[in-house]
């Protein structure tokens, strides 16, 4: 009887603490770490008020141009240009918030997205579908390395 009632207590009280002990604290730090992390992909200006990273900034510029780009394109008046795709190819060289971001396949991303940027220049039509696939490039590094603003991103696919 007496043995009995330790071993319910142990299983009350000693088996719980451990379990907690164990578990809870390394995953909710973990937990955190990304949540940060995550957040300062997406909302530079917040996190980093001493100033944007040159990337950040000029993302915002790629975005902000794409978005005039995409009326232009839906009305048939107009379409990408060389300085867009000189825009696209500084991306290789400015600095961003985390120098983690400038890997092996940050380069190739940046060349695929210059390179369906040059096809919607030299596209005689079709331009709304290669305006689209030129999103997709940009969804595509964003998948990898940087989620956060690709719901924004999304907003610029011509339907
Ligand atoms: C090669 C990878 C890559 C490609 C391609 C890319 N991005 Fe980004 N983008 C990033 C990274 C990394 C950041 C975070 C920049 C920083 O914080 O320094 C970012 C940030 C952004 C932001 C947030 C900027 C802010 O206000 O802080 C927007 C918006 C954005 N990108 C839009 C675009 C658009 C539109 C395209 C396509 C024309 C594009 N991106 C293509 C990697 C990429």
């Amino acid at each position: 009887m007496k043995r009995n009632r330790i071993v319910s207590q142990l299983c009350i009280f000693v088996i719980p603490l451990a379990v907690f002990s164990f578990c809870s604290s390394p995953v909710e730090t973990n937990n955190k770490q990304s949540a940060i992390e995550a957040e300062e992909c997406v909302e530079v200006s917040e996190v980093n008020p001493n100033g944007d990273s040159e990337l950040a900034l000029l993302m915002r510029k790629l975005f902000e141009d794409a978005d005039s780009l995409r009326s232009a394109i839906q009305a048939g008046t107009g379409n990408i240009d060389e300085d867009y795709i000189k825009a696209i190819e500084q991306c290789h060289t400015a600095t961003p918030t985390d120098p983690d971001v400038k890997s092996v396949d940050y380069q190739a991303f940046t060349n695929l997205l210059a390179m369906e940027a040059k096809t919607l220049m030299n596209a005689e039509d079709n331009h709304v579908e290669h305006f689209n696939s030129m999103v997709g490039k940009c969804i595509d590094c964003h998948n990898t390395l940087c989620p956060g603003p690709i719901k924004r991103i999304k907003k610029l696919y011509i339907k």
